[in-house]
C-alpha cells in the first residue's frame, strides 16, 4: 500500500514569474500534473498535494483530475514543514508514502516502483532516489557508508568546500513508512542557512535510511528556473524520438522535429525536417510527414505524404497527398486517394474517394463525393456575413477554374460547372451550368489618345 504526497507549495523564485512553478507547462502538460502521472503505476491509495503560494491556482489547474486531495501549507517554511502539514490528514494511515518535489517532471514510472519495491523487500525507514551527477550544483549532497545507508544529507549551501566535491545528489524522491517519518517530522529544526525546515534532515531520526541510485540521472532534474524548463523539453523530445526511431520511424534531422507524447506513429512513417506532431494525433504506415509540416490532434491514413503543410483537427485517408502549403482544419475529413494540392484551404468539409483540389481552393462546410474535381481558384462562399451554410458537391462532378458556388447550394452528380461560374442555384445530374455573362466583341472599339 502507497500513498503519494507531492510537494508544490513553494513560489518557485526562480523562475521569475507570477504563476507558481508547479503549473508551468512542459510540452503541453504542468510540472506538477506529470509528477502526479508519474505515480499511476503504482496506484496509489492517496493522492495528496501540498499546496501554498497560489494554492487555489494549483488546485484549479488539477481540478480535472480525480482523487486529487489538497493539504495547505500557509506558510513555506522548507520542505519538511510541508511535510509536516500531512500529519492531521494521514492520522489512521498505516503504511508507506511516497513524496515527491513538484518540480520532477521527467521521472519514469519504473523508477518510481522500483524504488518503493526496494524499500519494501528491505523493510527500510526511508528510501531516497540519489543520482552521481557530472554537475552537481544546486542540489543536495547525500552521505553514505559502503552499504549505502545514507549517514547525512547536506543542502549545497551548507556544504564547505570538501563537502561539495561529492557528487552524489538527492533527487528529492523519498519513500518512507509513514508510522516512523510522523514520528521523525516534529524533531526537524531550522539550524541551517536558509532556517528552513528540511525535509532532507529526517535522516538523522530515522534507519536505515537507504540511498539507490538512479540509472538515467536526467530524469530527476530537477526544474528551478526557465533554462532548466528548456532542458526538460529537450530531453523529453529525445526520449520521444528515440523510442519511436527504435519503434521503425525515420526522422531526417530529428534535432529540427518535435513531436508530443501523445503521438502514435506506425512503422515506417517518415518524418522530414521541421514537421512537428501535436497533440492526440495518429500516423499510419508509410506516411510522409514534411518537410515542415505540422500536425495536430490528427489521423492520417498509411502511405499519405504532407508536404509544407498544416493539418488541424482533421482526417486524411490513404494514398492521398497534401500540400504543398494546404490548409486543413476544424474537422476536414478527406477519404481515401485524394489530392488537396497546392495553397488549398479546406474547413469542416468531407471529401470522397478520389476526389482532387489541386490548386488555390477553399472548401468551408462543404460535402463532396467520389472522384470529383474541384478546379484551380473554386471557391465555395460559405459565409453571408452572419451564418455558414453548406455546399454540396455529387459524385463525378467538375467545377470549372475560378467558380464560386455560393452556398446554400447543390451540385448534382455529373455537373460540370463552366470556369468563372457564380453558382447560386441547384444544379440537378448530368448538367452543364454557365453562370456568367456572356461574351462580346465589340468591333472597331479602341482608346482613342487625346
Ligand atoms: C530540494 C532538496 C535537495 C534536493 C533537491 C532536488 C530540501 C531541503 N532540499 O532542494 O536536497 O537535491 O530538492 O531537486 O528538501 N516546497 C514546498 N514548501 C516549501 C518549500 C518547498 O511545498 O515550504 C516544494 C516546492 O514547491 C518544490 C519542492 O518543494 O516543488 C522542492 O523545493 P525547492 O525549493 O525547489 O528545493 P531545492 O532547493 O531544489
Ligand atoms: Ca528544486
Amino acid at each position: 500500500m502507497v500513498a503519494v504526497a507531492i510537494l508544490a507549495a513553494g513560489k518557485g523564485t526562480r523562475m521569475k514569474s507570477d504563476l507558481p512553478k508547479v503549473l508551468h507547462l512542459l510540452a503541453g502538460r504542468s510540472l506538477v500534473e506529470r509528477v502526479l502521472d508519474s505515480c499511476n503505476l503504482l496506484q496509489p491509495t492517496r493522492q495528496i498535494v501540498i499546496v501554498g503560494y497560489q494554492g487555489t491556482k494549483v488546485q484549479q489547474g488539477l481540478s480535472h483530475r480525480q482523487k486529487v486531495e489538497f493539504v495547505e501549507q500557509t506558510e513555506q517554511l522548507g520542505t519538511g514543514h510541508a511535510v509536516q502539514q500531512l500529519i492531521p490528514h494521514l492520522q489512521d494511515y498505516e503504511g508507506d508514502i511516497l513524496v515527491l518535489n513538484g518540480d520532477a517532471p521527467l521521472l519514469r514510472p519504473e523508477t518510481l516502483q522500483s524504488l518503493v519495491t526496494s524499500h519494501q523487500t528491505h523493510k527500510n525507514a526511508a528510501t531516497l532516489l540519489t543520482a552521481k551527477l557530472p554537475n552537481p550544483q544546486g542540489y543536495g549532497r547525500v552521505f553514505c557508508n559502503e552499504e549505502n545507508l545514507i549517514t547525512q544529507i547536506i543542502e549545497e549551501r551548507d556544504c564547505n568546500q570538501q563537502q561539495k566535491q561529492n557528487n552524489r545528489v538527492n533527487a528529492g524522491i523519498y519513500c518512507f513508512n509513514w508510522q516512523k517519518l510522523a514520528e521523525a517530522l516534529p524533531k526537524l529544526s531550522t539550524n541551517n542557512d536558509q532556517k528552513e525546515y528540511y525535509l532532507t534532515e529526517v535522516v538523522d531520526y530515522l534507519e536505515p535510511v537507504m540511498a539507490i541510485d538512479v540509472e538515467d540521472y536526467q530524469e530527476i532534474s530537477g526544474i528551478n528556473d526557465r533554462l532548466q524548463l528548456a532542458n526538460a523539453y529537450n530531453i523529453l523530445q529525445t526520449r520521444i524520438k528515440e523510442h519511436w526511431m527504435r519503434a521503425g520511424v525515420m526522422m531526417l534531422n530529428p534535432e529540427s522535429i518535435t513531436i508530443d507524447e501523445t503521438v502514435e506513429l506506425q512503422p515506417d512513417v517518415v518524418i522530414e525536417p521541421q514537421s512537428h506532431l501535436r497533440g492526440h494525433s495518429k500516423i499510419g504506415a508509410g506516411t510522409r510527414i514534411g518537410p515542415g509540416s505540422l500536425i495536430e490532434n490528427s489521423t492520417i491514413g498509411e502511405n499519405v505524404t504532407v508536404l509544407y503543410s498544416v493539418v488541424r483537427d482533421s482526417e486524411v485517408g490513404n494514398n492521398t497527398t497534401v500540400g504543398p502549403y494546404a490548409h486543413l482544419r476544424g474537422s476536414a475529413k478527406i477519404a481515401q486517394d485524394c489530392r488537396v494540392g497546392n495553397f488549398v484551404e479546406i474547413k469542416k468539409s468531407t471529401l470522397g474517394e478520389n476526389t482532387n483540389v489541386a490548386h488555390l481552393s477553399y472548401l468551408g462546410d462543404a460535402t463532396l463525393g467520389d472522384r470529383v474535381n474541384v478546379g484551380a481558384g473554386t471557391i465555395t462562399a460559405n459565409y453571408d456575413g452572419v451564418k455558414k451554410h453548406p455546399t454540396n458537391i455529387g459524385n463525378n462532378t467538375k467545377t470549372g477554374s475560378n467558380s464560386v458556388l455560393v452556398a446554400p447550394v447543390t451540385l448534382g452528380e455529373n455537373v460540370t460547372v463552366a470556369a468563372g461560374s457564380v453558382v447560386t442555384k441547384d444544379v440537378p445530374d448530368r448538367c452543364l451550368v454557365i453562370a456568367r455573362s456572356r461574351q462580346r466583341e465589340i468591333p472597331n472599339w479602341e482608346i482613342t489618345s487625346r
